[in-house]
């Protein structure tokens, strides 16, 4: 776990050995404070070298100690004793040192490159960089280069060759010279007359960024501890935050969102293929259809992962502004990385006999039922016999596109999120006929392409956006019952998702909801215009948005919507005094007395009824466990992390808990069926609450019972 080894005569190398990223596990503590114990007492060794194996230095600490007790030697002594010993100590660091892997690196004496803090970090790191960088540094985790490393003090060399040779050639270099200069502990507190108002700006900045998340606040605080108290006091108020934040829920709820996200892609489907026993074909070369919003998006994540695109448009004024629109983003991305575009890559058409030699088709045409099965049929004419046929729709029914082509088994769905090119998330959708071999392909392209791929069932709105529905339901409910847009995105914010969903909806424009509903009967010519129904095809129905919309308020790109904005387009919403009179006429128009709704209700009722028909995807067996629920809210749709996940939530606030607060808002709105609690919570909280890392095995249990 920590190997020793002589070299140059008088230099002792310890190498890390924890694959992948050589994690401070027990064992790996247990092997340095035993090598370093080794380096000091013989009296061959001038100096010690630190490395890690597979030129990854360390990934910082074993993420999946932090559920139980510790074991092992802890981190914070024996760092000290590394940067105490009588030898000069030297980070060769190669590939990454994130968190604990830096902070060893810290108690070093010197270090050939660098990253990031809690044991001693956010004390040691301000003594070396200065207070603004380091609270830049900890407070986002952001990794920086080498060069950067060395711009900012943080490393005493960089090198184009081996780091292992480098940091030999430095140890052998200051054998002799005096450490104490170099131990960042024995350095004052960096104290300066502006540090207050840094530190206050900081506190400012990372909690309208990370809303209610406790970690980036702590930092700042250890920070400015930093730079007021000597480094053991430092150290003491270090360790009090640390206490308070593994004990609080949110450090739970992070490690849980961890893990979650890294078993995403293990997927497997109901006839036990899986991720490891399902062969991937490779995609050299994409077709994409449709170069709207998502099309355009689509094909630039394509190219940057050097897949040669032919993107196809129905006439040439759409595929200009698409061409036009997909070079410029590629142009960005090329100069921000300081590269050329990949543009070569890209061939743009207004014919799919284009698309004869490709490996698989993403299809991003407009939502329309009759108009995909065209484009499918039509596909099925040009493409070769074995290439894949996948859709972007965000919700129509995968085996019905399926059905009107040659290749059942080829076709899946792969629901990426606007704007594509950047949000992470990817769902796969199979569909009854979808083979193994063609989810394989589609999630092993989706992470080609850097996205966290999820795979589920098909269904309306498979699991995102099913879920979506109800939450926006509850959201246009409360407005009804008497909250007011700010009311809800306020209690939103607060909880910590990064936006409201009425700012959410202005910004992605109220118009594409409207024209669903409409294709979907709840909107047509039997609607009063002027005191529309509240209860269609069978449900209540809230004809707010609608009534929006029919007012031409679109949201930001007609410059109102929920809210207010400057002009069209324009980002900073404003309340609307205009919404609060609609509103107020609404209620009186149907007989509603407004009541006052708290922030508890607005986050119980929007939770709660996402986690309820979480557990009805389960019961579906749609996604195949909660962690796959979570993920698709965390990186789909804004779900503070520092949460968890819907499923999560609910299991730290207690399904008996849940259930009884669904029980009693489903009293209070029998009309709203979904606020009904599941079967399946109603099982788990017969069975006893059991934790989410058990679920599975009870939803396996309890899914032949249902
Ligand atoms: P869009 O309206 O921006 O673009 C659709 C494009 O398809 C248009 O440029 C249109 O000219 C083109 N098109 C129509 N028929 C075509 C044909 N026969 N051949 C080639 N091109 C054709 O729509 P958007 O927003 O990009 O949506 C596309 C699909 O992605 C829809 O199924 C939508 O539900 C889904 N989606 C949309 C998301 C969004 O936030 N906009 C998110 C996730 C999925």
């Amino acid at each position: 776990m920590a190997r020793y080894t002589r070299v140059k005569g008088s230099i002792a190398l310890i190498t890390l050995t924890n694959p992948p990223v050589n994690a401070l596990s027990a064992a790996v503590r247990r092997g340095i404070v035993e090598s370093v114990s080794r380096a000091l007492k013989d009296e061959q060794v001038k100096a010690v070298v630190f490395c890690g194996e597979n030129e990854k230095f360390c990934g910082g600490a074993d993420i999946k100690e932090f559920s139980g007790s510790m074991s092992g030697p802890p981190l914070v002594p024996m760092i000290h004793s590394m940067e105490a010993g009588e030898k000069p100590m030297v980070a060769a660091i190669e590939g990454v040192a994130l968190g604990g892997g830096l902070e060893l690196a810290l108690g070093c004496h010197y270090l050939t490159l660098g990253l990031l803090p809690a044991a001693g970090g956010t004390q040691r790191l301000p003594r070396l960089i200065g207070i603004p960088a380091a609270l830049e540094l900890i407070t986002t985790g952001r990794h920086v280069s080498a060069q950067e490393a060395l711009q900012l003090g943080m490393v005493d060399q960089v090198t184009e060759g081996n780091a292992v040779q480098a940091a030999m050639e430095l140890a052998l270099s200051v054998i002799g010279q005096p450490l104490n200069p170099c131990r960042l502990s024995l350095r004052a507190p960096v104290w300066a007359p502006d540090v207050d108002s840094v530190c206050d700006a900081a506190l400012a900045q990372v909690k309208q960024r990370s809303r209610g998340a406790m970690a980036p606040v702590a930092c700042v605080q250890a920070v400015r501890a930093a730079a007021m108290l000597p480094y053991g006091k430092g150290m003491e108020r270090e360790r009090q935050l640390m206490d308070t934040l593994f004990r609080s829920g949110q450090a739970r709820a992070m490690q849980y969102a961890f893990f979650a996200q890294r078993n995403a892609g293990k997927w497997s489907l109901p006839n036990g293929a899986q991720w490891n026993n399902t062969k991937a074909r490779d995609v050299q070369r994409a077709g994409v259809i449709g170069l709207g919003t998502m099309g355009q998006g689509i094909a630039v994540s394509l190219v940057k992962a050097g897949i040669s695109v032919v993107a196809i448009e129905t006439d040439i004024k759409q595929l200009e502004s698409g061409k036009k629109a997909v070079t410029a983003m590629l142009q960005r991305d090329a100069q921000r990385r300081g590269v050329s575009p990949p543009l070569h890559l890209l061939t743009f058409s207004l014919s799919f006999h284009q698309l004869g030699d490709v490996d698989l088709v993403i299809e991003a045409v407009f939502e329309d039922m009759n108009l995909k099965k065209r484009v499918f049929s039509d596909l099925c004419k040009v493409l070769r016999e074995n290439a894949l046929i996948c859709t972007n729709t965000s919700g129509l029914n995968v085996d019905e596109l399926a059905a009107v082509t040659d290749r059942q088994p080829l076709v899946v769905g792969m629901h990426f999120f606007a704007p594509a090119h950047v949000m992470k998330l990817l769902e796969v959708v199979y569909g009854s006929r979808s083979s193994p071999e063609a989810v394989a392909m589609a999630v092993a392209l989706g992470k080609r392409i850097g996205k966290v791929c999820v795979t589920v069932g098909n269904c309306s709105g498979f699991v995102g956006n099913r879920m979506l529905k109800l939450y926006l339901d509850q959201s246009v409910y409360l407005l009804e019952e008497g909250a007011t847009p700010e009311q809800v995105d306020q209690a939103l914010e607060e909880f910590g998702f990064a936006m409201g969903i009425f700012k959410v909806g202005d910004l992605s424009g109220l118009d594409v909801g409207w024209r669903v509903r409409k294709a979907s009967g709840l909107i047509g010519p039997d609607v009063d215009p002027v005191k529309p129904s509240r209860w269609r095809l069978g449900r209540r129905y809230c004809p707010l948005p609608d009534m929006l919309c029919q007012q031409g308020r679109f949201g930001q790109k007609t410059g109102r919507g929920w809210y207010l904005y400057d002009s069209p387009g324009s980002k900073e919403a404003k309340s609307d005094p205009e919404i609060r009179n609609f509103l107020e006429d609404y209620r009186r128009k149907y007989g509603i007395i407004p009541r006052r709704i708290t922030s508890q209700e607005v986050i119980e009722r929007c939770a709660f009824i996402l986690a309820n028909e979480g557990f009805r995807i389960l019961e579906d067996g749609i996604a195949a466990g909660p962690e796959d629920i979570d993920v698709i809210y965390l990186f789909g749709y804004g779900w503070p992390r520092h949460r968890g996940g819907p499923m999560f939530y609910a299991s730290q606030v207690g399904l008996s808990a849940v259930l009884e607060k669904l029980e009693h808002y489903h009293r209070v709105h029998p009309d709203v069926s979904s606020l009904e609690p599941s079967r399946l919570l109603r099982r788990l909280v017969a069975e006893g609450n059991p934790p989410i890392q058990q679920w599975k095995s009870h939803i396996k249990n309890l899914r032949s019972h249902l």
